[in-house]
């Protein structure tokens, strides 16, 4: 078991190497993050984050005595026990994972110092099947010696941190015992249940946990759009569910789909895995499916209610794929601003923190700092991200500064549909009565 202050090295600055080595240095652990990005290590050096991630600026002010940041990934080795493996994993075309980064990095290490208690710890998400290959590739190059262990990560983008400490399971993979305990002993602190298996059943605890997830949202999306044929109300459905503890009332929300980095690569990953298998995954067809429509059916409610869209002035609030975080990976925002220019619309849209990271992606679409100026003149708003500023505008005064045909799209069932229309604003949601 390790002592309780490790010597972590965490391989890449993204989402989860950050949300991961930050958290780990607050824990108490001396952490060594790399990268390949130097602007991204300049930055952090500075205190700065790369990412918007609530409180993760303010928790590496804290633990920064405990942080190093370098490109160099000998310095990681020679400071570091435990190796946690964060680099990003995207769809390739064909909906596989992408692994060349991970791939990289073994190349990498297999050219320098390695020791007998270097332990790899595997965060990144990677089909199954991929640690035992490693596993085989590791010992091809004589480094037998250095362990390799399954950790899934599923800390959300926007609680990394609240999901990091407090974890409802923490779930390793390990080839050798020992590997696992020395991991476990990391989390132990935490006081999670902690699932020890194989490493492939913890890859494919983290695909199934995506994809199931995923599986829900697609399901009541499907309930919401029978909701509207048949005039039930769909968030009432969800609680009414949501109270049986079998089914639970969590990612229950109806809305215009699910985006982001993890949900559509990893449940194509798993539909490719398995197809690659052998076995046809029908269900996450569907639920892929499903998924795609759901991001266009916005258009045609404000076709229902505005005719042609061809000079129509339509803002879309929100362009992150959630609230509280600056990550429009998949966002629906994106798929929307791309139909309604190609609609002919004249397209605005507002984020209070994702705009830079839209900016020079859309072209034709207008940004705008300011959600009430977005607004302003619009025939049609669409609510796409529930960022708090958005949901907690003054609706009435803002309604009463648009253009005539006053069209409001809720696509996350977040406002209340009375005050909208007593605002004077035609309204539309998901699956509400
Ligand atoms: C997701 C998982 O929740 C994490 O456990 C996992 O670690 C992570 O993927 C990952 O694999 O890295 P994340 O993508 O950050 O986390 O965001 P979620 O909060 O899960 O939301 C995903 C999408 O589903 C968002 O677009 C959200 O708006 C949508 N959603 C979520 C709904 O449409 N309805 C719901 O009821 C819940």
């Amino acid at each position: 078991m390790e002592s309780s202050a490790a010597r972590i090295g965490v391989i890449g600055a993204g989402y989860v190497g950050l949300g991961t080595g930050i958290c780990l240095a607050a824990m108490g652990h001396s952490v060594i993050v790399r990268d390949i990005d130097e602007r991204r290590l300049a930055a952090l050096a500075d205190g700065e984050l790369p990412i918007y991630e609530p409180g993760l600026v303010d928790l590496l002010a804290d633990s920064r005595h405990r942080l190093q940041f370098t490109a160099d990934l000998a310095e990681v080795l020679a400071g570091a026990d435990l190796v946690f493996i964060a680099v990003d994993t995207p769809p390739t075309y064909s909906g596989d994972a992408d692994l060349s980064r991970v791939t990289r990095f073994f190349a990498e290490l297999a050219q320098l110092d390695t020791r007998d208690d270097h332990l790899l710890i595997m965060k990144s998400t990677v089909p199954v099947g991929t640690g035992d290959r490693l596993r085989a590739e590791l010992d091809r190059q004589g480094l037998a010696h250095v362990g390799y262990v399954s950790n899934p990560e599923f800390l959300r983008e926007g609680s990394a941190i609240h999901d990091f400490m407090n974890p409802d399971r923490v779930v390793i993979g390990g080839f050798r015992v020992e590997d696992g305990d020395r991991v476990q002993a990391i989390y132990a602190p935490l006081g999670s249940p902690i699932i020890r298996t194989t490493v492939p059943t913890a890859e494919m605890i983290k695909y199934a946990s995506n994809a199931f997830l995923a599986t829900k949202i697609s399901f009541i999306n499907e309930i919401a759009n029978v909701c509207e044929e048949v005039g039930a109300d769909v968030v009432t459905v969800a609680d009414g569910m949501g109270h049986d503890q079998r089914i639970g009332r969590a990612f229950l929300n109806a809305g215009i789909g699910f985006g982001g980095s993890c949900f559509p690569k990893d449940v194509s990953a798993l539909k490719q895995l398995a197809g690659n298998s052998g076995y046809h995954f029908q269900l996450l067809t569907s639920v892929i499916e499903v998924n795609e429509l759901q991001k266009r059916r916005v258009i045609g409610k404000l076709k229902k209610h505005l005719g042609s869209l061809a000079g129509r002035t339509i803002t879309l609030l929100g362009a992150s794929f959630k609230p509280e975080t600056d990550d429009i990976r998949d966002a629906a925002s994106l798929v929307l601003a791309s139909r309604l220019l190609a609609e002919g619309a004249h397209v605005r849209l507002y984020d209070p923190v994702a705009l830079d990271a839209v900016r020079g992606l859309l072209s034709g679409v207008e940004l705008l700092e300011d959600a009430l100026a977005a607004i302003a003149d619009a025939d049609a708003v669409v609510l796409v991200t529930e960022w708090r500023q958005i949901v907690g505008l003054d609706w009435p005064a803002a309604i009463a500064t648009m253009a005539p045909s006053r069209v409001v799209v809720d696509g996350r069932n977040v406002l209340d549909p009375q005050s909208i229309r007593a605002a004077g604003a035609t309204f539309e949601a998901i699956g509400r009565a």
